[in-house]
């Protein structure tokens, strides 16, 4: 639960609201956004200030900008394809100190209803590094505040922490509520069996998941590029694949901890190169010198699907293999295909594991997909979210 308050515990009417986003889309190298799905995620909040008579003044940051106005990272293409989805105008404040001239034109020239862009926070060198001055310029343009932008709660800068010093309340929007809801049900008060899945290639970047799912979950399933150290904590050979020699004796103290909750791959699709055309086949146990395991095999499906079968709640971040390879996808669509299926409540969190979901086109089967990368991640290790510890509590 989150015990913060939210839009609707404010009055907004002719209010100028203030409201942080997270419009870090991807775009391709003619700036046209290539994955909307963060805007669309966007717009709930958006919709309800517009049509509750806010005035609503959208921020964000694109990118890592590192404080300079690079063009290639303007939010302009955010802004045009905004109004498209709201069928109204967004007036996009290209101001290269981001509260500048222009914006504060726009928001002065503002009638309830109307919804300005702001250029991208981090124009500004002072964004990611909270610093006072520019968090007491951006809470100048606006009586209130609230904060969606969920892919960033993991980070404390103006946009998103510091404003709040500086107008209050300071709410959350409709996304972070939904965000929350699920990522903290899954993990604190989940409906079991509760099942974790996790992937990707390191061990070390996992740890802190790892050792806050074990304390929560019945079963954690582990694939992916990181399944290997565990393999070589088991005493099997893994070739030229991805191992992390330093986490050998972690993830045996792992093993050893977590005993038949953990579960690994039995069987492993290798190849001799990482090439989707390189010569692959199918090998139990030890990976032979010059192969690579790059996808979890058959019988490691079946006695995943197996775990998964009777869970209620599954939580699901990184895949079981080098899915942009069609040849060493499978793991990774078959695990999607069977949780788009499961009678259970399913949260993708993020990252690689949303874009290999997509791309099956099984996105709209799961019961939420995370907007947040590191914002999930870090959710799922346990930790506070500064974007969301900032926010004004409820009564
Ligand atoms: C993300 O894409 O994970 C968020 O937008 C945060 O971006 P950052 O990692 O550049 O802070």
């Amino acid at each position: 639960m989150l015990n913060k308050l939210n839009v609707e515990s404010v009055d907004v009417k002719g209010k100028r609201v203030l409201v942080r986003c997270d419009f870090n889309v991807p775009l391709n190298d003619k700036q046209e956004i290539t994955d909307e799905t963060r805007i669309v995620a966007a717009l709930p909040t958006i919709q309800y200030l517009v049509n509750n008579g806010a005035k609503v003044i959208l921020c964000s940051h694109m990118g890592k900008p590192k404080g300079n106005p690079v063009p290639e990272l303007s939010l302009a293409p955010v802004a045009k394809r905004l109004s498209e989805k709201l069928g109204k105008e967004v007036v996009f404040a290209a101001d290269d100190n981001v509260v500048g001239d222009n914006a504060k034109a726009a928001v002065a020239a503002m009638n309830e209803g109307d919804v300005v862009l702001l250029q991208n926070t981090r124009y500004r060198a002072e964004e990611t590094k909270n610093v006072e001055a520019f968090s007491k310029e951006l809470a100048s343009l606006a009586d209130l505040f609230v904060n969606d932008a969920f892919g960033t709660a993991h980070r404390a800068h103006c946009s998103n922490v510091g404003v709040t010093e500086y107008i209050k309340p300071a709410v959350a929007g409709y996304l972070i509520e939904k965000e929350i809801k699920f990522l903290g049900n899954a993990v604190n008060s989940p409906v079991r069996p509760l099942v974790a899945i996790l992937g990707g290639s390191k061990v070390s970047s996992k740890i802190s998941v790892i050792e806050n799912l074990l304390k929560k979950v019945d079963k954690l399933i582990i694939g992916g590029g990181m399944a290997y150290t565990f393999f070589a904590a088991q005493g099997k050979t893994t070739g030229t694949s991805l191992l992390e020699p330093d986490y050998i004796e972690y993830a045996k103290k792992m093993l050893d901890e977590a005993g038949d909750k953990l579960v690994l791959p039995v069987d492993t699709v290798i190849a001799e190169k990482f090439d989707n055309d390189a010569p692959s086949k199918v090998v139990e146990g030890n990976i032979p010198d010059g192969w690579m395991g790059l996808d979890i095999g058959p019988k490691s499906i079946e006695n995943f699907k197996a775990v998964l079968a009777d869970a209620k709640t599954v939580v699901w971040n990184g895949p079981m293999g080098v899915f942009e390879m069609s040849n060493f996808a499978k793991g990774t669509n078959e695990i999607a295909a069977l949780l788009a299926e499961l009678d259970a409540t399913t949260v993708i969190g993020g990252g690689d594991s949303v874009a290999a979901v997509n791309k099956a086109g099984l996105g709209d089967k799961m019961s939420h997909i995370s907007t947040g990368g590191g914002a999930s991640m870090e959710f799922l290790e346990g930790k506070d979210l500064p974007g969301i510890v900032a926010l004004t509590d409820a009564e």
